[in-house]
């Protein structure tokens, strides 16, 4: 009856509003059509599928600490709730959060900004890119992002309907973004360049020499504006971190610094991240973050104000058990039959190359891809691993560390397993 009834009201109207009323007749909106689910998501559920049916799956693919929020933050956000502190917020954060946001960029990073006009809360450092870019994209403009990249930039570029232009970095420079590249990939155009280091996938850390070359170019090109995404700041080994205006305070009226909670306090589903940057970009962010989700969860950031102004003496015990495994990985790479693996200085995150298998095949399957790599090892050996070519860069794989070191020691055994059955003559 409903179903005729819609039919007739539709025969009688034309144009798009009448589509709106056919229930089957969803339509999608430009922006959504360019882009697709996040590939590390897609894998993930698919190893948790294979898991359903009973397989027994080492997922080594999502990018999450496996280490607890840590007490004393957590039970900031128990005391948040029993405090009553549950409403809304200011669209920003509160003014606790944006104050220990300033000392934190102070004390770590040597950078002052105005807590109140030059620094911005959001619900995942995620957002501030996000917000960040919808503010300052039209269409046309252009992004540059260095390949492998995290698989949300080039996304959001084209949700904001920005171009990505895709600048590839090579394993031998260590995954780090040539300077002459850079240099070429800029038109007038561009508008932003988007640093991340440590780096997901690859875990390259930026030297300080690199981001002074990087530098050099940006100052020869005052239209372009950097976003650097320093979520890993925290995650790093030997090499020490460095962003962007710690080497050039020169550049700081066109970057905005990012950076936030997930990784660092093992805060992933809390959802809080940070911004820093000039007020006349911070304002329209704001504006985007007042009409899209109103503020960041109050509770969450009480936790994050005990995080900033708390003890830090985890962070050191963590970085030694990423260490750890990162060496026994290498360790295991360095072994394996037609994998090679640069040693990455920070994150926790490998990102082989899977060459030496590429024209294999195994068990008659043909591994012309990492994509194909990839999907055998989690069909065959039930190891959940990321291709490259989400990242833009092939062949390769990523591996996430952060598991135990029981699963990477099976993990160790499969894949080892996996590679000395293609038979690599193809
Ligand atoms: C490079 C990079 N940037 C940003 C994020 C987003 O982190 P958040 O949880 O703060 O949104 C991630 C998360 O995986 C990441 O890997």
């Amino acid at each position: 009856m409903i179903a005729a009834g819609v039919k007739r009201c539709m025969q009688k109207m034309t144009g798009p509003s009448q589509r709106a009323l056919a229930v089957a007749d969803l339509i999608l909106s430009e922006a959504l059509e360019r882009i697709a689910p996040s590939p590390t998501v897609v894998v993930s559920q698919k190893a948790r599928d294979l898991k359903a049916k009973g397989f027994d799956v080492i997922a080594l693919a999502a990018g999450e600490p496996d280490f607890p929020t840590p007490k004393p933050i957590a039970d900031a956000g128990v005391e948040a709730i029993r405090a009553g502190k549950t409403g809304y917020t200011a669209v920003d954060g509160i003014p606790e959060l944006k104050a220990a946001v300033a000392a934190k960029f102070e004390r770590d990073n040597g950078l002052s900004y105005d807590p109140q006009t030059e620094v911005v809360v959001t619900p995942g450092g995620k957002y501030v890119i996000y917000t960040a870019l919808m503010a300052t994209l039209r269409p046309g403009d252009e992004v540059i992002i260095p390949a492998p990249y995290w698989v949300s930039y080039p996304s959001m570029v084209e949700l904001a309907d920005g171009t990505p232009v895709i600048v590839e970095t090579k394993e031998e420079d260590g995954f780090c973004l040539d300077a002459a590249a850079l240099e070429a990939a800029i038109t007038p155009k561009t508008r932003w360049l988007i640093l991340n280091s440590p780096s997901n996938p690859t875990g390259a850390v930026l030297t300080q020499q690199h981001l002074r070359a990087i530098a050099d170019v940006l100052q020869r090109h005052p239209h372009v504006w950097v976003l650097t995404d320093d979520i890993y700041e925290h995650v790093v080994f030997d090499t020490p971190f460095e962003t962007l205006l710690g080497v050039e305070p020169g550049l700081k009226d066109r970057t905005l610094t990012m950076n936030g909670a997930s990784k660092a306090y093992s805060m992933t589903g809390w959802r809080i991240g940070y911004g820093a940057g000039p007020k006349r970009l911070i304002d329209p962010m704001r504006t985007l973050i007042s009409q899209s989700i109103s503020c960041p969860s109050s509770i969450s950031q009480w936790a994050v104000v005990a995080a900033l102004e708390g003890d830090h003496s985890f962070l050191a015990e963590r970085n030694a058990a990423f260490r750890a495994r990162r060496d026994f990985m290498l360790d295991v790479f360095d072994k394996a039959p037609g994998i090679t693996c640069a040693k990455p200085e920070g994150a926790f995150y490998l990102y082989p190359s899977v060459k030496g298998l590429i024209g294999g095949e195994i068990n008659g399957r043909a591994l012309k891809t990492d994509i194909d790599v990839a999907e055998a090892l989690l069909e065959q050996e039930h190891v959940a691993l990321v291709p490259g070519t989400a990242f833009g860069l092939a062949p390769y794989l990523r591996l996430s560390y952060a598991a135990s070191m029981d699963e990477l020691e099976e993990a160790a055994a499969r894949i080892t397993r996996f590679c000395e059955a293609v038979d690599r003559r193809g």
